[in-house]
């Protein structure tokens, strides 16, 4: 019998025969690109084997590859490209401001606009800073926790991403064998540069177990600065919070005197108070990225003033928070025009189209007898092939993900882009059910393609 990895390699390598010969330029271009770019690349995540495709333009939620192929955009910059790509009053404010120069070692008026626009949506921050990342974002709200509270250790929640500092890259996706028991993770290191110092600093608790979570908080109380969790873990498959798990965290950090941090980093696109709007919830700080910048590099954190004014030069004993590109203009043109645009009818829109294709994935996963599921919250979704319910990262990481790279591929090779790593689909607001339906019936045929190698590798997913 052969092993399951014998088995997908003849799989994809059917599928790397036909892309490259749909591919030629982009197989070009990253050819060269390995000369100066280690991996011919800079973004891990755009990387797939056997090449990533090379982009030409977009625009609305249509992508064209160098080679001229058209995709409808699934992916949408990670979840950042709200408004799908060349939004005109975006790219009419950012020329805009090109023009009245690129950045400047000064503030401009649009910051306080960004930063006011920002805190009006979100009720527990009352003040902002911007940073040129979502890494950078979640240091510095770390930072602000550890300056407040005199205590240095963090928790989190094992199978997040909060970006790639050191703190941020422990049990991100560990290998499950490393991890330790479910209801008591080990802290593992994202590579091998995580110094071993960093893995006593960072504490691992499993999603939506309230019992392991209280127990091992309980233990290390004295000791915590903060937790730092999202709404709806993204990068472990759009897996929301259930059962109260949010208000429970809420009120244990609450009693014990530890920050809560928010990572609204993927989730402020979920409605308009951000992911914290919809559970009504309001945690102690908020770190902010993607859509908040239009299409540009970007960062926030921010939280009550009492909490905010560590950095505030205006403060004896303040500490300093300096970056380059820091609210640079044109980030903020971007940003500004973005959030205009997300009015709650654009939202709620959205929304509604990532209901009717989580319901229309499992409908199809249903009708052609395989198991899986869509899940996710407003409009992000996330198609796993599993058994059981995926509600933390150890039910995460039982999924069949070389069937996702398959899915991945089919989908490619019927104009569709989802996430190359993982089954993640973000709707952006030039969608309409239109492109809804698109997508599912080239779910529903990539599907019937990879049903046989689905039953091959894991026939409990097949009923
Ligand atoms: C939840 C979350 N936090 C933080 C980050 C890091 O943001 P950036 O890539 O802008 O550094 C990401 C990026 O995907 C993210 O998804």
């Amino acid at each position: 019998m052969m092993d399951k990895q014998a088995i997908f390699e003849k799989w994809i390598n059917r599928k790397d025969e036909e892309f490259k010969k749909e591919t030629k330029e982009s197989a070009r271009l990253f050819a060269k690109a390995q000369e100066n770019l280690p991996g011919g690349n800079t973004r891990t995540v755009t990387y797939f084997s056997p090449y990533p495709l090379y982009m030409a333009k977009g625009k609305g939620c249509k992508l064209y590859d160098v080679d001229g192929n058209e995709y409808i955009d699934f992916l949408n910059q990670y979840t950042a490209l709200i408004h799908g790509h060349c939004h005109p009053a975006i790219v009419e404010a950012v020329n805009e401001e090109a023009n009245k120069g690129l950045s400047f070692a000064a503030p401009t008026e649009k910051e306080a606009i960004l930063g006011r626009m920002i805190c009006e949506r979100i009720k527990s921050v009352e003040q902002v800073r911007f940073c040129n990342s979502g890494t950078e974002a979640t240091l510095f709200a770390i930072r602000a926790a550890r300056l407040n509270s005199g205590k240095s250790r963090i928790v989190k929640i094992e199978g997040a991403y909060h970006g790639s500092h050191d703190l941020a890259e422990v049990s991100v996706l560990p290998v499950l064998k490393e991890a330790g028991p479910n209801d008591r993770p080990v802290s593992v290191p994202e590579h091998r540069a995580v110094p071993k110092s960093i893995l006593d600093e960072v504490i691992a608790v499993p999603f939506n177990n309230k019992e392991a979570t209280e127990k091992i908080i309980r233990e290390h109380q004295k000791e915590i600065a903060c937790v730092i969790m999202e709404v709806m873990v993204a990068i472990s498959g759009c897996i929301p919070a259930e059962d109260g798990y949010l208000d429970f965290v809420r009120d244990l950090t609450r009693e014990l005197g530890i920050i809560l941090i928010y990572d609204e980093i993927v989730t402020f696109r979920l409605g308009q108070g951000g992911g914290q709007g919809i559970y009504d919830i309001q945690p102690d700080l908020t770190t902010f990225g993607k859509v908040i910048g239009g299409g540009l590099p970007v960062g926030a954190f921010g939280g009550s003033r009492e909490l905010m004014k560590v950095f505030s030069p205006l403060e004896e004993g303040s500490v300093t928070h300096s970056g380059t590109f820091n609210a640079n203009p044109m980030t903020l043109a971007a940003g500004i025009a973005c959030l205009k645009e997300l009015t709650p009818a654009a939202m709620e829109r959205i929304n509604s189209l990532g209901e009717l294709i989580r319901q229309g994935i499992n409908s199809i996963l249903e009708k052609n007898g395989v198991v899986g599921m869509a899940i996710g919250l407003g409009s992000l979704a996330h198609v796993h092939f599993n058994k059981e319910r995926v509600r933390d990262y150890r039910t995460y990481a039982q999924g069949n993900f070389q069937a996702i790279t398959l899915l991945h591929r089919e989908l490619l090779e019927r104009g569709i882009n989802i996430a190359p790593r993982g089954g993640e689909i973000a709707i952006s607001t030039p969608m309409t059910e239109k492109e809804i339906k698109m997508f599912l019936t080239a779910f529903e045929e990539s599907l019937i393609e990879i049903k046989p190698f689905i039953k091959q590798t894991t026939p409990e997913l097949i009923i």
